[in-house]
């Protein structure tokens, strides 16, 4: 496996493939503990309409936190992109969105899971203007600028995952 690290917002692992063990989990998806009256959700990405309910549904959970009205809009257009990559270039996945809790900030974590073909070379697809089907190449750089962490695995052949966070200010 390599671990690539572009910056100081941006963990990159790829794992090299073949490989005995399959794709290496990332580390454990935080849950919140305290406080929140809203559960987390997982929800299917097959299609356009699915992209559009997560977005909603992003939007709407992270409302429940002290967001601004531009910060629900930038939440929803990262979630939109991650989960357009997953239908697009995986047909299917899942995503998960949960209230995460680190100290006294709490934030909103998305999770996007495939099984799909995989990124052959993360650090050229985390580039601006990297695209394999005549995109504009922005959408997993965009999210990452627009999110405060941003986490991305993927092994050829097995899939890829994305896990992102935004945090209250
Ligand atoms: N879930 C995924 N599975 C496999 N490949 C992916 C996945 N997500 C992204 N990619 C690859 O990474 C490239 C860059 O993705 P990115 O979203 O940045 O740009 P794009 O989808 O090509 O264009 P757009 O700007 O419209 O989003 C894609 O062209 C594709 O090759
Ligand atoms: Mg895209």
């Amino acid at each position: 496996m390599i671990w690539t690290s572009a910056d100081s917002k941006t963990r990159m692992q790829q794992t090299a493939s073949p490989k005995p063990a399959g794709m290496q989990r990332i580390g454990m998806v935080e849950r919140s503990t305290t406080g929140s009256s809203m559960p987390g959700v997982s929800m299917p990405l097959r299609s356009d309409i699915d992209v559009l309910k997560a977005r909603q549904e992003g939007k709407a959970l992270a409302a429940s936190l002290r967001f601004s009205t531009s910060e629900l809009t930038t939440i929803a257009t990262a979630i939109s992109e991650i989960a357009r990559n997953t239908v697009l270039y995986a047909t299917k996945g899942q995503i998960m969105l949960d209230i995460v809790q680190k100290g006294t900030k709490r934030g909103l974590q998305i999770v996007t899971k495939d099984q799909g073909p995989g990124i052959p070379d993360l650090a050229l697809a985390m580039q601006d203007g990297y695209t394999t089907s005549h995109g504009l190449g922005i959408g997993l750089p965009g999210s990452k600028r627009l999110m405060d962490e941003f986490e991305i695995t993927s092994e050829v052949g097995k899939g890829t995952t994305i896990i992102m966070k935004k945090w209250e200010r």
